[in-house]
């Protein structure tokens, strides 16, 4: 147990799938894990763990914001040492070919700040992704024939953003697509020696304002879901 996380040593998977929302972490264990047993919900952030194909699996809630997903990944990694970390999450598109229920695979993620800048100081620190999972979860989407982007993102700190000018910045440089919290995932996975991976599904495009209903969010988050799950255990 850790101040955040009140399950048992034993009860957290070596592989953890993360969504910000603890709700879609009780849907995605409820529909895609075997045995699923809740095994958190301290403050409401619900963790469970299961299998899938025989694998052990956790799901656990991130929150939103690299601050939020800092707390419980330092916890699964130092206090139940944890191995492979994937974020399922939403993202907003940023290029003109990155369209509503898109799949995102975050190569990269560029930061303005994050819970890491006050140990990197004028260190410029390039996130990236574990080439492993980042491979396997490529193939995991073709298969699937999802239409899928591969390439750098942005993790902001703010949902509602005041720079304008900074996102034509970004998306003059390629970036793909916006969220919240890989790049602090991608970092602290570097700092302890983990795999990780961010897999985002666009929800909304900051260009044509276009959102994902929400009739279709469901079936648009399964199949990141089981993306995630193929590419954890291939
Ligand atoms: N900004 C930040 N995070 C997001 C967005 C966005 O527009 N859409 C989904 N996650």
């Amino acid at each position: 147990m850790t101040v955040h996380i009140g399950a048992k040593t034993d009860e957290i998977a070596e592989t953890v799938l993360m969504p910000g929302d603890p709700y879609r972490a009780k849907w995605a264990a409820e529909t895609f894990l075997d045995n699923a047993k809740l095994v958190n919900d301290t403050r409401g952030m619900l963790g469970f763990t299961g299998t899938y194909k025989g694998n052990p699996v956790t799901i656990q809630g991130s929150g939103m914001g690299m601050p939020s997903l800092s707390i419980y990944v330092n916890e699964l990694i130092k206090d139940f040492d944890v191995k492979t970390l994937i974020r399922i999450g939403s993202c907003g598109g940023m290029q003109p070919d990155v369209k509503v229920r898109d799949i995102v695979i975050a190569m990269t993620s560029s930061i303005i700040s994050s819970p890491s800048s006050a140990i990197f100081r004028e260190f410029q620190f390039a996130p990236c992704a574990d080439f492993s999972l980042l491979s396997a979860a490529v193939k995991a989407a073709q298969k699937k024939d999802a239409t899928c982007h591969v390439g750098g993102i942005y993790s902001s700190d703010v949902f509602y953003d005041e720079r304008p000018d900074l996102n034509e910045q970004m998306t003059r440089h390629g970036i793909l697509a916006v969220e919240m919290e890989a790049a602090e995932l991608y970092t602290l996975a570097a700092r302890y020696n983990r795999r990780a991976l961010a897999i985002l599904t666009v929800s909304d495009h900051l260009q044509t304002g276009e959102a994902l209903p929400s009739s279709d969010r469901e079936r648009s988050f399964g199949d990141m879901v089981e993306i995630a799950l193929d590419a954890a255990f291939e």
